[in-house]
């Protein structure tokens, strides 16, 4: 008791004891971090992006779709039965930038892989209030008719290599054959591509041959969200709040 008024009646004795007791917390939450190399929580299915997919993931980023759609679905009850299971960090783990996002003027699109058809994308993506007369997105229909930059995706995934993503040497080394295999399915190398990375969707995605456009690239990129991951092995209505 008599300690204890000694310090409740010296202010400064009062403060120092306090920052002290704060400061053990706080060491204690903080120190670990430095020595774990990884504070994600591994899950299977993730790899990193597919050449094509990579190409297709720069065009979100550079016609700031993530303006108007988030990335992230959280765990609330409401979320998870519109958009389906909640994001989990590792779905992220690839992504410089990540594109989670602040905003939802158009729905959160984490799960909208294989929720369309390729058809309905392009049609979607050219003329939007085609199919949503309501829609306040913006057409897109420059992506059907623009080729993509094939000589510089090496660099790309070197570039992400270099920020931690496991692209080996062999995935850089074969950028280009992989870009050409996944948007056509006659083309040589879908076995190697799809041994490179599991689950990639092989398929001329616009529905023209001739070219590999960036409608190709974004919609291998859209159409392979939530494929990855196998959500059966997790249960969402656990965690819900
Ligand atoms: C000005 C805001 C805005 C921008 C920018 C925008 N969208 Fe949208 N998007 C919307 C709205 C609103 C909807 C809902 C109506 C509709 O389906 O068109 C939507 C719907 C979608 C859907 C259908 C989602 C679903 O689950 O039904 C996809 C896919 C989509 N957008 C992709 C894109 C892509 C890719 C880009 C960038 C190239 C983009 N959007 C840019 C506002 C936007």
């Amino acid at each position: 008791m008599i300690n204890h008024k000694v310090i409740e009646t010296n202010a400064t004795l009062m403060l120092v004891l306090s920052l002290v007791v704060v400061s053990i917390g706080g060491i204690i939450e903080i120190a670990p971090l430095f020595y774990l190399e990884n504070t994600i929580e591994k899950v299977e299915g993730m790899r990193p992006y597919t050449p094509l997919e990579l190409v297709g993931r720069n065009i979100y980023i550079r016609e700031g779709c993530y303006t108007c759609h988030s990335q992230m679905i959280r765990p609330f009850r409401d979320e998870v039965e519109r958009y389906g299971h909640y994001s989990l960090a590792a779905e992220s783990m690839y992504d410089h930038p990540f594109k989670w996002g602040s905003k939802r003027t158009g729905p959160d699109l984490a799960r909208v892989g294989g929720r369309y058809s390729d058809e309905w994308h392009v049609q979607h993506m050219i003329a939007p209030r085609s199919l949503v007369p309501e829609s306040i997105m913006p057409g897109y229909p420059f992506l059907a008719r623009t080729e993509i930059r094939e000589d510089d995706i090496a660099l790309h995934l070197k570039a992400n290599k270099t920020v931690g993503v496991p692209y080996t040497a062999d995935m850089i080394k074969n950028a280009v054959s992989d870009l050409k295999a996944q948007a056509n399915p006659d083309a040589d190398g879908g076995e190697a591509l799809q041994k490179r990375y599991p689950k990639t969707q092989i398929r001329d995605f616009d529905g023209n041959p001739k070219k590999i456009t960036e409608m190709d690239a974004l919609l291998a990129y859209l159409q392979m969200l939530r494929t990855l991951v196998d959500f059966s092995a997790y249960k969402a209505e656990d965690n819900l709040r």
